[in-house]
């Protein structure tokens, strides 16, 4: 994104055209973007060359998967739904992981007969189910288990994962007794570790730590694994002053655990490879002002982008056109939703605006469509792709007769 003569573009594409041609709010995703990130990711990591499946929960959308797809990336799949769209998508099931705490014996059923490459199992109990199952079915079928290191992944509480009080995973002491069980089944072929300690994650140190815990763990059970699962969880910097996750350190603690450990690695990125790529446009409605601020009242509210109200996430705020005045009061940027919460940024310094002006939110390209919901009656937005300056509507805005 940039200004070209005081007019914000998405890969050259007025954002203001943008906005007349296909209305508000509207999702708004460039490719360019995507394949410059596909390919950083790829060359941070190009001396083991690991298998990256796409994280489907940061975003959904088909067509975006199929660029995906064709970009040479898997799937990281949590439910049934997510491992359909990826196969129509075009992903092939020998690049699809299925993780998830609470699968259930439909989605155990549907991912054995699909045959992707690992169901990551996370409960004894779920061990079981599965292997049930695949007795069943006469098969025998490839699965990992998800460890709980316990391991602060230094980010926000409520995307934290590896801690041994959150839900994920099994703990070190059960793995070991998991692990043996494993071995003596018929119908289970375990091939891999995973883990996945939270998402945002901006320092290298937690899964320096991570690592550890692992490599003590393989040490202690004797056993070879084909796969080593490490997740996502790569952050990236939403605002200008903030940390960047140094690739580069990470990349070396896996090269020095593979010197241990021959295992293929497999990543399960979502937000680096889609995070940035996408942006929300926004109307301003109407301005109000109250004694100590100035609320600009969008056409997006928290039922279109849900991040700032369930995190606190903070996103940049762009105008579609930039002049030179300041705003003398602070402004904050509110939705339309009937929620205290349905608010995106408090800014003491921004330039004036007008009613009817356009804005975009910024680095809304994972966990944006893919958390939006219908509340309030509201209809899902537009997603547009794109690609050499043409825009191509990925997905069609609701219509209030898909809702009522
Ligand atoms: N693998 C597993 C098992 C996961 O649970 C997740 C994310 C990922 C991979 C992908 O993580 P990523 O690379 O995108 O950080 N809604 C929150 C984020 C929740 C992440 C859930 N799990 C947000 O908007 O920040």
């Amino acid at each position: 994104m940039k200004y070209i003569d005081k007019k914000l573009t998405i890969e050259n594409t007025k954002i203001q055209n943008i906005a007349y041609k296909f209305g508000t709010p509207v999702y708004c995703y460039s490719f360019s973007q995507l394949k410059q990130n596909i390919i950083n990711f790829k060359r941070s990591f190009q001396s083991f060359s690991p298998i990256i499946c796409f994280s489907i929960k940061s975003n959904s959308n088909l067509n975006l998967l199929r660029e995906i797809g064709k970009l040479g990336l898997g799937a990281d799949v949590v439910s049934m739904g997510e491992l359909m769209l990826a196969v129509k998508a075009g992903i092939k099931p020998k690049k699809i992981v299925f993780s998830g705490v609470g699968k259930t014996s439909n989605e155990i059923s549907y991912a054995i007969d699909r045959k992707i490459l690992l169901i990551n199992a996370e409960s004894i109990s779920e061990i079981k189910e599965i292997e049930r199952i695949a007795k069943s079915k006469k098969r025998k079928v490839k699965i990992g288990i998800r460890l709980n290191p316990n391991t602060d992944a230094n980010t926000l509480n409520q995307i934290s994962t590896g801690k041994k009080d959150d839900k994920f995973g099994v703990n070190k002491k059960s793995f070991i007794k998991v692990i043996e069980y494993c071995k003596d089944s018929k119908n289970l072929e375990l091939e891999c570790l995973s883990v996945h300690i939270g998402s945002q994650i901006l320092d290298y140190r937690p899964y320096e730590k991570m690592l550890k815990v692992v490599d003590n763990i393989i040490k202690k059970i004797d056993f070879k694994f084909k796969y080593i699962d490490l997740g996502g969880g790569m952050g990236i910097p939403y605002n200008k002053n903030s940390k960047k996750l140094n690739y580069t350190k990470y990349n070396s603690i896996i090269k020095k655990f593979l010197k241990k450990n021959k295992s293929k690695i497999i990543f399960e990125p979502g937000r680096s490879i889609i995070g940035n790529a996408g942006i929300l446009i926004s109307k301003v409605i109407y301005i109000k002002n109250s004694e100590r601020k100035c609320f600009i009242i969008l056409d997006a509210g928290m039922n279109d982008l849900m991040r700032p109200a369930l995190y606190g996430a903070n996103h940049r705020i762009l105008p579609s056109i930039k002049n030179s005045k300041m705003s003398k009061k602070i402004y904050e940027f509110v939705g339309p939703i009937c929620e205290s919460t349905d608010k995106f940024s408090t800014l003491t310094k921004f330039q004036e605006l007008k009613e009817k002006d356009f804005i975009a939110i910024c680095d809304t390209g994972a966990y944006g469509m893919s958390l939006s919901s219908n509340y309030n009656i509201r209809p899902k937005v537009t997603e547009l792709l794109i690609k050499k300056s043409k825009i191509k509507v990925i997905r069609k805005r609701q219509k209030y007769k898909d809702l009522i």
